[in-house]
C-alpha cells in the first residue's frame, strides 16, 4: 500500500498511473474506519485499477468545536484496516496541505435548497465545509469514480449536484449503508456511545423501517408517521432532532399531493452526547 502525506508526491504517483491508462476510484473519509468505509474500498476495487482512500478530519465542516475535538482519530488502526483490505493508496494530508494560507478559494456553489433542510438546518455551515473539502480533494485526486455512502444521503445528494454544476466527468457511486447485526448504522461516532445508550440506539433503524413499511402499504399521512417515530425514539431514551419524510431528489418535505419518484426517510437524534443520523429510501 502506498502512503502519501504530500500532494506533490501523490500527484507524481497518480499522473504516472494515469499515463499508464489506469482508472482511479476514490473514497474520501475522516478516518476512524469501520466496515462501512471498507465497503467503499471493496466496491472501488471491483470497478477501478487503483483505489485511493483519504483520511482527513476536515475542520471546516464541524459547526461544533467540541465535536471536532472529540472526533475519534485512530490512524494506525485505520492503516492496518486499509492494508488488510488491499487498498492501493492512502492519502493522509495535514490541514495546511489542504488549506494553505495562500491557496485559492473554492467556488461558491448553489445547492438550491438542498442545504437548507435536515442536516443543513441543524448544522449551519456543515455542507459548505463538506463541499469545500471534497472539491479540493477531487482537484488533487481527479478520480474516474467517487465512492460515497448512502448513510450520509444528504451529503451524497449535495456532492452529486456539485459534480453536475462543475460538469466533471466523475461517476458518483452510492454505497449501501453497512449496519451492525442489530440494525444500527455503522459510524465512527458509535465508538463514543455509552453501553446503555448503545443498547437503545437500534431504535433509529426500527423507527425508519416502520415508516418504510407504512409507506409501502400506501400510508400517506407523512407528518403523523414522522411524529410517531419521534415518540418511539424519545421513549427509548434518545432525543430526536428530526424525522423527515422527504422527496429523494429535492430533499424537501414530501407531500401526498406531490408524488415523488423516491421517498427518503431521514433521522437525526442524540444518543447521550453523540449525534447519530440514518436513513432509508423507497423508489416508487
Ligand atoms: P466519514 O464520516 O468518514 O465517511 C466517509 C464515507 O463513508 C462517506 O461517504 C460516508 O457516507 C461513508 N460511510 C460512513 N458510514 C457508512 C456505513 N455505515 N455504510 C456505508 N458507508 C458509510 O462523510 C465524511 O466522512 C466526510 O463528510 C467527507 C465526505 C470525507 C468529507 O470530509
Amino acid at each position: 500500500m502506498q502512503y502519501f502525506k504530500r500532494i506533490v508526491d501523490l500527484h507524481k504517483y497518480l499522473s504516472q498511473a494515469r499515463s499508464n491508462g489506469l482508472t482511479i476510484g476514490f473514497a474520501p473519509t475522516m478516518g476512524a474506519l469501520h466496515a462501512g468505509h471498507m465497503s467503499l474500498i471493496h466496491d472501488s476495487k471491483l470497478e477501478n485499477d487503483i483505489t485511493i482512500c483519504s483520511i482527513f478530519v476536515n475542520p471546516t465542516q464541524f459547526n461544533d468545536p467540541a465535536d471536532l475535538e472529540k472526533y475519534p482519530r485512530t490512524v494506525a488502526e485505520d492503516l492496518d484496516l486499509l492494508y488488510d483490505h488491499a487498498c492501493d493508496v492512502v492519502f493522509v494530508p495535514t490541514v495546511l496541505e489542504i488549506y494553505p494560507p495562500d491557496g485559492i478559494s473554492s467556488p461558491d456553489f448553489d445547492f438550491e435548497g438542498l442545504t437548507d433542510v435536515m442536516e443543513g438546518a441543524f448544522r449551519p455551515g456543515h455542507f459548505a465545509g463538506v463541499a469545500q473539502v471534497v472539491y479540493r480533494l477531487l482537484n488533487i485526486v481527479r478520480p474516474d469514480r467517487l465512492y460515497m455512502g448512502q448513510k450520509d444521503y444528504q451529503q451524497w445528494t449535495i456532492i452529486h449536484r456539485m459534480l453536475e454544476q462543475l460538469q466533471l466527468p466523475i461517476d458518483l457511486v452510492m454505497v449501501t449503508t453497512v449496519r451492525e447485526p442489530d440494525g444500527l448504522a455503522m459510524s465512527s461516532r458509535n465508538r463514543r456511545l455509552d453501553p446503555d445508550i448503545r443498547m437503545q440506539a437500534p431504535v433509529l433503524y426500527q423507527a425508519l423501517s416502520e415508516i418504510l413499511e407504512a409507506l409501502m402499504e400506501g400510508n400517506k399521512d407523512y407528518r403523523a408517521l414522522e411524529n410517531n417515530a419521534k415518540e418511539k425514539i424519545l421513549a427509548a431514551g434518545l432525543e430526536p432532532e428530526y424525522v423527515q419524510i422527504a422527496d429523494g431528489y429535492t430533499l424537501q418535505p414530501a407531500h401526498p399531493a406531490k408524488p415523488s419518484k423516491r421517498l427518503v426517510v431521514c433521522v437525526a437524534a442524540w444518543a447521550g452526547e453523540v449525534r447519530l443520523i440514518d436513513n432509508l429510501f423507497l423508489d416508487q
